[in-house]
C-alpha cells in the first residue's frame, strides 16, 4: 500500500521506484561534484557534470509531482517540509558548489545543504515534517 489515499496502482509503484532511484543518483552525484569542489578538481566543469544533474533533478521532481498528484493531495504537512527543505539544498547546495564561495563559507553551505538533504529523505522515510521532534 502506498500514498496517502492507500494507492495499490502499478504506476504509483514505479513512481516511486523511479523517484528513490533519482534520489540515490541525485544525492551521489552531489557528493562527487561537492569532493570535485573541495579539490578544485577542473573534471567538475565537464559538460556532462553541467547538464546530467538537471536532467535526474527534472525526472525526481516529475515523479514527485506525479505521485502527489495520485495520491497526496492536498499536501500533508511532511510535503509541504520536504518543499520547504529542497528549496534550501538547492540554494546552500548552489552556494557549496560555487566557484566565487571563499572556502569557509562553502563547507558552511556544505554542511547547510547536507542537514537539508537528511531532512528531506528522513522526512520521507517518517511522514514526518519534523524528523528529530
Ligand atoms: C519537493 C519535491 C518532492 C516531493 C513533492 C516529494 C514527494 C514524495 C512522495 C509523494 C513520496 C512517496 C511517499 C510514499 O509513497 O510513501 C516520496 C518518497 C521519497 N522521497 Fe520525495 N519528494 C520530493 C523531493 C525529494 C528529494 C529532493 C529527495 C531527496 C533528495 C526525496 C527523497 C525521497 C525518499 C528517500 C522517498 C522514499 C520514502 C519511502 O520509501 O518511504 N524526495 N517523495
Amino acid at each position: 500500500m502506498y500514498g496517502g489515499r492507500a494507492v495499490t496502482s502499478n504506476a504509483y509503484q514505479w513512481l516511486h521506484a523511479l523517484h528513490v532511484g533519482c534520489v540515490v543518483l541525485s544525492l551521489s552525484g552531489f557528493a562527487m561534484r561537492a569532493t570535485m569542489r573541495e579539490f578544485a578538481s577542473p573534471r567538475l566543469d565537464a559538460r556532462a557534470w553541467r547538464i546530467l544533474p538537471h536532467v535526474i533533478d527534472t525526472v525526481l521532481l516529475a515523479s514527485a509531482v506525479a505521485m502527489v498528484w495520485l495520491a497526496w493531495w492536498p499536501l500533508p504537512a511532511w510535503i509541504l517540509a520536504k518543499i520547504v527543505a529542497l528549496v534550501a539544498y538547492v540554494g546552500f547546495g548552489r552556494i557549496a558548489l560555487s566557484h566565487s564561495t571563499r572556502p569557509r563559507e562553502r563547507r558552511l553551505a556544505l554542511l547547510a545543504a547536507v542537514i537539508a538533504a537528511a531532512w528531506i529523505v528522513s522526512a520521507a522515510l517518517t511522514k514526518s515534517a519534523c524528523p528529530p521532534c
